[in-house]
Formats: structure tokens, sequence, C-alpha cells
């Protein structure tokens, strides 16, 4: 992700959740040394999605991944999050967490295919509205990076 992305990247991040993030929320997970912000793009340079997140001492904590609506159900997400765990344990990380809204099925069937699981909930997290936050962890990052990668290559 860089500064000329942010354009498209708000609006999807706007289509995406009831509360969005404003430029300077990016702007801030651009922070190089601790970011992993990655764009993903079509073969026209249309931007369908992106995640950001920072790695800080062997933790890799994922902070937003959103897909454009056009192209959900595509892979597009998977592809984000392949890349990001990699580029993760790249720079050292050993284990993910990430919040999730508790109704967000959608995003947490994401994440269990990955290997996370549910290791806590902090109640009433999100306003916009108000719900717990469930944190999901996903530890032995290379392991995990090492499987997934095997299964898209089957
Ligand atoms: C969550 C999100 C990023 C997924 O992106 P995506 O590109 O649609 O996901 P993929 O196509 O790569 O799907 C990956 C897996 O996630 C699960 N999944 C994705 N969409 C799903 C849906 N609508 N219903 C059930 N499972 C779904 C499936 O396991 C899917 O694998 P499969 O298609 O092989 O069965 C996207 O739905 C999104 O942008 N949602 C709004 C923003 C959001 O909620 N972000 C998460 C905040 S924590």
């Amino acid at each position: 992700m860089q500064p000329e992305d942010l354009d498209e990247v708000l609006r999807v991040e706007a289509a995406s959740f009831a509360e969005p993030w404003t430029r300077e929320m990016f702007q801030r997970e651009m922070t190089p040394g601790v970011a992993v912000a990655l764009v993903a793009r079509s073969s026209e340079d249309e931007l369908w999605g992106y995640l950001c997140g920072s790695v800080v001492v062997g933790e890799f904590h994922i902070d937003n991944i959103a897909v454009e609506p056009r192209v959900r159900r595509q892979g597009v997400g998977k592809t984000l999050l392949l890349a990001a765990l990699r580029e993760a344990a790249r720079v050292g990380a050993k284990v993910v967490f990430l919040e999730v809204r508790a109704s967000n099925l959608t995003a947490q069937a994401l994440y269990r295919r990955f290997g996370f699981t549910v290791v806590g909930r902090r109640r009433r997290y999100y306003t916009g509205p108000a719900e717990d936050a469930l944190i999901m962890c996903l530890d032995h990052l290379d392991e995990a990076v090492a499987a997934r990668s095997r299964a898209e290559r089957a």
C-alpha cells in the first residue's frame, strides 16, 4: 500500500464498514519497519482489496482487511491474507492476532480456513453498532504458511 492507493482504499473501506477508517488511520498503518500493508489489484489495475497490520516483537496484529464488494468470494481475501502472513513470517512474526465482530461469520470463515482459532472475547469492543469482538489467534505461523501454500498449489 502506497499513499497513491489511498483514494481507492477509502472507497472500498466506505463500502465495507459502517464506521470506516479515515485517511489518517491508513497513513498511520503505513509506518515503515513495522507495517504489513498490502493491496490487491486486478490486471486492469483496479484496487480489489487491502490488508493492514503490524509486526511487533514477534506478533503480527491484523488491523484491517477488506475486498471490493463486486469481487468478493473469488479468492482475493485468501490471496491477501496468505501474502500478509508470508511477509509477517519473513520479518520474524511467530504468532498472529486479530479482532473480528462476533456477527461477522464471513470473515471468521476466512480466518478459520487458515487455522485461526478463537482465544477470547472483548465485550462491547465495537461501536456502530455496539458488539463484542472475538479475538482470534494463529500460532506456529511458519507451519501455517507452509500448509496454506501447499493447499493453494493442490
Ligand atoms: C471478509 C472478506 C475480506 C473476505 O474476502 P473475499 O475475497 O470475499 O474472500 P475469499 O473469496 O478469499 O474467501 C475465502 C474464504 O472465506 C470464506 N468466505 C468468504 N466469503 C464467505 C461467505 N460469504 N460465506 C461463507 N464463507 C465465506 C470461505 O471459507 C472462503 O473460501 P471458499 O470460497 O474457498 O469457500 C470480505 O468478505 C470483506 O471485505 N468483508 C467486509 C469487510 C470485513 O468484514 N473485513 C473483516 C474485518 S475483521
